[in-house]
C-alpha cells in the first residue's frame, strides 16, 4: 500500500521527519496549529490551523485518504494528541507518536516538580524573585497571579498584546540556545529561579544545563498524562513502523 501520511507538527522532530519523508518521495502533509507567525519552510506540503476537534480530524483523515497519522506534536500539546488517539480509533487509521523522552534530573540539578502550570504559579507564592519563565506565550497570563517577581521571558514571536506582568523583560528568539549563552543570560539578569516545562530533547535544555551550572533551582512542570498509544523517539523508527504496518516505501 502506498502511504499518504499526516504529520502533526510544531516540533524539531516533526521537521526532521518531514525531511526524511521528502527524501523518499513519500506522500505526506505536515500540519501546524498556526501559533508561530513565520513557520520554517518545509520540504513537504503544509496545512495550517485546527481541524475542528475529534470529528474534524476524523473527517480530514477520511477526505484526504490519509493512511497513517504521525503525532509529532510537542509533549505538552495534550489536546491535539488526545484528539489524534480518538480520531484514529474512529477511522481505523494507524497512529504513531514521535516523541522525546522527558528529562531526568542529573547530579547537581535542584528541581522542584509541579504537575502543571497552575502548580508552577502556586509554587511562586512568596517574596519577590528573579525568574526565567520559559513556558511559551500561551501561559503567561496565569503568572499574573504572582506579580511580585521579575520575569525574564523568551518568546518565539514578539508579543501581540501587552504582557500582564508588571516587571518583565522579553527576548524574542527561536534559538538554538546553548548552555553558555543561557548561563550568561541568567547571570546578566541576576536570575535566581527558572521555570520550565519538561519538554525533553536537546532544543530547549540549554536553560536546564545553565541552571545546574549556576546552582539555581528549577520549577519543572511535569508532562500532561496521555492515553496509551504507540510511541517512538526517532524519525527512522517512524519509517520502520510504516514498513511494519504495511506501507510500501518504494525503496
Ligand atoms: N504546548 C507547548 O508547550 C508547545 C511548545 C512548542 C510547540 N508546540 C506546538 O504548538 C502547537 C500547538 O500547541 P498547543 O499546546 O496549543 O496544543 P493543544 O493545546 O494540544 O491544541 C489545541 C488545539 O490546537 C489545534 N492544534 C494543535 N496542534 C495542531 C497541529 N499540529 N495541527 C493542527 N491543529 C493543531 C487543535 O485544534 P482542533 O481541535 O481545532 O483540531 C487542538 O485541539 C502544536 O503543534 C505543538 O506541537 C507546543
Amino acid at each position: 500500500m502506498r502511504p499518504n501520511l499526516l504529520i502533526l507538527g510544531g516540533t524539531t522532530e516533526a521537521t526532521a521527519l518531514a525531511a526524511k519523508i521528502a527524501a523518499r518521495s513519500i506522500d505526506a502533509t505536515l500540519s501546524f496549529a498556526g501559533r508561530v507567525e513565520r513557520p520554517k519552510p518545509q520540504p513537504i506540503p503544509v496545512r495550517i490551523g485546527g481541524f475542528g476537534g475529534i470529528d474534524g480530524l476524523a473527517d480530514f483523515l477520511t477526505a484526504q485518504r490519509i493512511t497513517h497519522l504521525v503525532d509529532a506534536t510537542h509533549p505538552f500539546a495534550a489536546q491535539m494528541s488526545r484528539n489524534a488517539v480518538a480520531a484514529c480509533a474512529t477511522t481505523g487509521v494507524p497512529l504513531v507518536a514521535l516523541t522525546r523522552p522527558p528529562w531526568t534530573p542529573q547530579p547537581g540539578d535542584d528541581w522542584r516538580r509541579v504537575p502543571d502550570i497552575a502548580g508552577a504559579v502556586a509554587a511562586l507564592a512568596g517574596p519577590p524573585r528573579r525568574v526565567m519563565l520559559a513556558v511559551g506565550r500561551m501561559h503567561l497570563d496565569a503568572f499574573a497571579a504572582q506579580p511580585q517577581h521579575f520575569y525574564l521571558l523568551r518568546l518565539v514571536d514578539p508579543p501581540a498584546r501587552a504582557i500582564p506582568l508588571p516587571d518583565h523583560h522579553t527576548l524574542v528568539s527561536r534559538g538554538p540556545f546553548t548552555e553558555a549563552g543561557d548561563r550568561a543570560l541568567m547571570w546578566q539578569h541576576r536570575i535566581d529561579l527558572a521555570v520550565s516545562k519538561n519538554a525533553g530533547g536537546t532544543g530547549a535544555r540549554a536553560k536546564i544545563d545553565a541552571a545546574r551550572a549556576l546552582g539555581l533551582p528549577v520549577l519543572m512542570i511535569d508532562r500532561p498524562t496521555l492515553l496509551e498509544r504507540h510511541e517512538v523517539s526517532t524519525p527512522d523508527q517512524v519509517l520502520d513502523w510504516l514498513t511494519h504496518s504495511g506501507a510500501d516505501l518504494g525503496v
